[in-house]
């Protein structure tokens, strides 16, 4: 593959701006740029178009069990710095005002325009019959007049009715300018339909959890083959698989480390990527991952790693089968009641 393959096909299936073509153009003309900035930019400007119209930048900072303090306003900070323009939060992380005060920081201080970022919460499951009120409280704790992409968090255990009365009031905060694009995360097949069955607005996303390791691969498929988007939590598998010799093999190959080997997989499949961590020099190393390219060898070891390595008790099991994540034990959030798990 090119090493700007990824631009040429996201061109090809008409997913960059010409903005962005301008930036691609700019990168592979970029012998004056620092390697340093050559990278910063591309974490920036690589975005792909949603079916709301809006663009979504490629890699976020996903901060799930980040504390609501100083170090996530750190990270935040850290991770604009090395030129990440998306964080992935939720109103169950419960970070969301520190998530908001890095965006105020950055932004006064003439980082950025706040248009230039993009953020993104979650609707916990037991506020599904009030959504309106829960949209109003993350926009207030994030200090935002915009959410750039709100989505259901998981199917929860209210009932479908109660799924889509939310969904309702996220496409009424749509209509009010509150909210950009709206989306789910951890719906099966199932859910999907029925959500496209009755919805006015489609959502723009499904975020599932999706690493060489689980995959995820029906469940992919089925969400594109829908014109839907696939973002992809833990796509480092939380860090249980990097001392892997398979994966360390490839890193030493590419001079790259174990995690951008994983992270650089989930972009070469079109999985929109939420790698977390508070921890500076891993920010700026996870942002690393467009300068270099998995070849066809890389690709098919690491697409033969599907062992159904889970790492979330939320979503939906490996197969898009349907019924088969109420039947199954692995942790499916539909069938049973959802306790705040270790992984939302
Ligand atoms: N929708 C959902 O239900 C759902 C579920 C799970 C996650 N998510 C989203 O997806 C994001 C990412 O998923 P995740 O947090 O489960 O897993 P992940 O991003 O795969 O892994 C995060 C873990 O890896 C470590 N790490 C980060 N970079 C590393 C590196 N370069 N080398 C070695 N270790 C590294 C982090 O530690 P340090 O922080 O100490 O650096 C952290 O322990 C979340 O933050 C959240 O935004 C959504």
């Amino acid at each position: 593959m090119p090493a700007n393959a990824l631009d040429a096909a996201a061109v090809n299936s008409g997913e960059l701006s010409v903005a962005d073509m301008k930036a691609a153009a700019a990168n592979k003309a970029a012998g004056a740029q620092s390697t340093s900035e050559r990278r910063r930019s591309s974490v920036t400007t690589e975005k792909v178009k949603l079916n709301s119209g809006h663009y979504i930048p490629q890699v976020a900072l996903g901060v799930y069990k980040a504390p609501n303090d100083g170090t996530t306003e750190n990270a935040v900070k850290w991770a604009f710095e090395a030129g990440y323009r998306h964080v992935d939060s939720a109103a169950r992380y419960m970070n969301e005002e520190a998530v908001g005060r890095a965006v105020q920081e950055f932004v006064q201080k003439g980082g950025v325009a706040r248009e230039e970022l993009f953020i993104t919460s979650k609707l916990w499951d037991a506020d599904h019959e009030k959504a309106a009120e829960a949209i109003n409280d993350s926009l207030k704790k994030l200090q935002l007049e915009y959410i750039d992409l709100y989505l259901i968090h998981s199917p929860g255990n209210l009932g479908p009715e109660a799924r889509l009365k939310a969904w309702k009031d996220l496409e009424d905060a749509v209509d009010a300018g509150k909210i950009k694009s709206i989306g789910v995360s951890n719906f099966d097949v199932e859910e999907l339909d029925h959500l496209l069955a009755n919805c006015r607005i489609k959502p723009a996303v499904n975020q599932i959890e999706s690493h060489p390791f689980f995959a995820h691969e029906e469940l992919r498929e089925a969400t594109i083959a829908r014109g839907i988007h696939v973002q992809a939590y833990s796509p480092m598998a939380q860090g249980a698989a990097l001392e892997r010799e398979e994966i360390k093999a490839i890193a030493d190959k590419h001079g790259k480390s174990s995690a951008q080997v994983l992270l650089r997989w989930g972009l070469q499949i079109g999985n929109i990527i939420l790698p977390k961590s508070l921890t500076q020099s891993r920010i700026e190393a996870n942002a690393e991952i467009f300068d270099f390219v998995l070849d066809e060898d890389d690709m098919t070891l690491l697409n033969s790693l599907d062992e159904g390595l889970k790492m979330g008790k939320l979503g939906p099991a490996g197969t898009s089968a349907p019924g088969s994540r109420r039947s199954s034990n692995s942790g499916g959030a539909a069938g049973g009641k959802l306790a705040m798990s270790s992984n939302a």
